[in-house]
């Protein structure tokens, strides 16, 4: 974290020397509102002949946003400056959106005509139930979610400009509206049972676990208490500053490609086990360790630098405190069970045990390996009845207000340019064809 200096310079800046040449180079440094100031490298490569090196961007930052913070020495995450753990109290998932694309927290009119557009964009072109026809019913939800997201570009020309403020507003609500719709029918299409049409009388989580666990020949009561649990895990996994997924989005729309397209790589971005598929993954690993017996066995797996294997859901990349998602996540992870009546969800205490033995470890204190918002999510929404299958969708439903408000804020930023990183090149030096008879 850039310590704050007592008196900061008018014009802030740092120079750069060259040791072999002794030619400085004086870069601008512009102050963040709160976390580390940046340096404007931009010239560097025109006056020094230089390029800069950051695989994975560990200290590079790729934009200015004024969208999320995180403070990941003190477990800090905000929202348009409002923190996590007071948004997941206090607010909801409609509220926690309007604020994440529009900068503030709305008035009841503002909230009320955000939520009204929204619910009236749940449904999807009828055409659309076709593409699921033509997946096995096998196939994993997440290749589903990638082709249907990317092919809703094939049906709503008219709110593909993105140089129109209107149509990324109306292509915006319909992202929103209609991930629980298309979740839900990946879901259905993967069980087999007919898809269930949004309903308007329902808020947002009611109406995605509806279609998600109603059949037609029933009615079926949304539980409050897991509608309450799964509007907490939207709101959680909603936006998260510049990670894989959301730089992915940033990217694809950097060219000019339509908010369709750019969600549906940011859900093939979200998709891998080191990032959204960690929730997934969580299961799995627990399922594999199968008894608290087993847990130092596997502890031992994940230092092992020889072994591939990680403690899926533990760790992160800016968070070397507690993940502050997850200590909300675990409090709504016993009123889920206690809800359900589970008391005794093995996997729950496997993972307790875990979460115990992991924090007492060396090689996890030393790296600051918390638990993170994957560790407990995947408890709670199979607790919920959603196979593991569905957690990774989960996210992207949550995360794709977040992707849309980076999105935006993107192509609103006059200075924004396609994006094109260089390179390091260690390859071999340029040499002539040989032919054939030659080789
Ligand atoms: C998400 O970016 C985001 O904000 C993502 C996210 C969001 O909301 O968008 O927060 C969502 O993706 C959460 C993270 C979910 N992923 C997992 O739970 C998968 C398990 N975690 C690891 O793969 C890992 O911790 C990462 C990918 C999350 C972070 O990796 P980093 O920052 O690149 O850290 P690293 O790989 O350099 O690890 C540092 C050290 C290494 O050991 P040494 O080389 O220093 O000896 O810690 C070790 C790693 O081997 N380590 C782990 C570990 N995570 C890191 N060892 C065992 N188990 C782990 N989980």
């Amino acid at each position: 974290m850039a310590q704050a200096a007592a008196t900061k310079s008018a014009a802030p800046s740092f120079t750069l020397t060259n040791n072999q040449t002794g030619d400085s180079y004086e870069l601008p440094v512009f102050e963040s509102s709160i976390g580390p100031d940046v340096i404007d490298i931009r010239r560097l490569y025109a006056e020094s002949d230089y390029f800069t090196f950051d695989p994975g961007y560990l200290a590079t930052a790729s934009c200015e946003s004024r969208i999320t913070y995180i403070d990941g020495d003190e477990g800090v995450l905000l929202y348009r400056g409002y923190p996590i753990d007071q948004l997941a109290e206090n607010s909801d998932f409609m509220e926690v959106s309007y604020l994440l694309l529009n900068g503030d927290l709305p008035n009841q009119g503002e909230l009320d005509g955000f939520v009204d557009s929204i619910t009236h964009h749940t449904m999807v072109h009828e055409q659309l139930t076709q593409f699921y026809r033509g997946f096995r019913r096998d196939a994993h939800p997440m290749a589903i979610m990638v082709g249907i997201v990317g092919a809703l570009s094939a049906f709503y020309h008219d709110s593909t400009d993105i140089n129109d403020p209107h149509q990324r507003m109306v292509a915006s609500h319909r992202l929103v509206a209609k991930m629980p719709t298309m979740a839900a029918m990946a879901y259905k299409y993967s069980i087999g049972q007919p898809f269930i049409y949004p309903r308007n009388d329902l808020n947002y989580a009611e109406n995605f676990l509806h279609m998600m666990f109603a059949v037609p020949c029933d009615s079926h009561a949304v539980s409050p208490v897991l509608a309450d649990a799964m509007d907490k895990i939207f709101i959680l996994h909603a936006d998260h500053e510049q990670n894989a997924s959301t730089s992915t989005v940033r990217l694809a729309g950097s060219s000019g490609a339509n908010p369709f397209a750019c969600i549906a790589a940011g859900i093939a971005s979200l998709w891998g086990p080191a990032h959204g598929g960690a929730n997934e993954a969580v299961l799995k690993m627990l399922e594999e360790i199968g008894s608290v017996a087993h847990i130092k066995e596997f502890v031992a797996k994940a230092k092992d630098k020889d072994d591939p294997f990680r403690l899926m859901g533990f760790g992160h990349r800016v968070y070397k405190n507690h993940d502050p998602r997850a200590q909300v996540l675990r409090k709504a992870c016993h009123q889920v069970l206690g809800e359900l009546g589970v008391t005794n969800e093995p996997l729950l205490e496997l993972a307790m045990e875990l979460e115990r033995i992991a924090l007492e470890d060396d090689y996890f204190v030393e790296r600051q390996l918390y638990p993170n918002v994957d560790f407990y999510s995947g408890i709670i929404l199979r607790a919920m009845g959603l196979p593991t299958s569905m957690f990774t969708v989960l996210f992207a439903l949550a995360r794709t207000v977040g992707w849309i408000a980076q999105w935006q804020e993107m192509i609103e930023d006059p200075g924004q340019k396609i994006g094109r990183p260089r390179q390091l090149y260690t390859g071999v030096n340029q040499r002539e064809y040989v032919t054939m008879s030659k080789r």
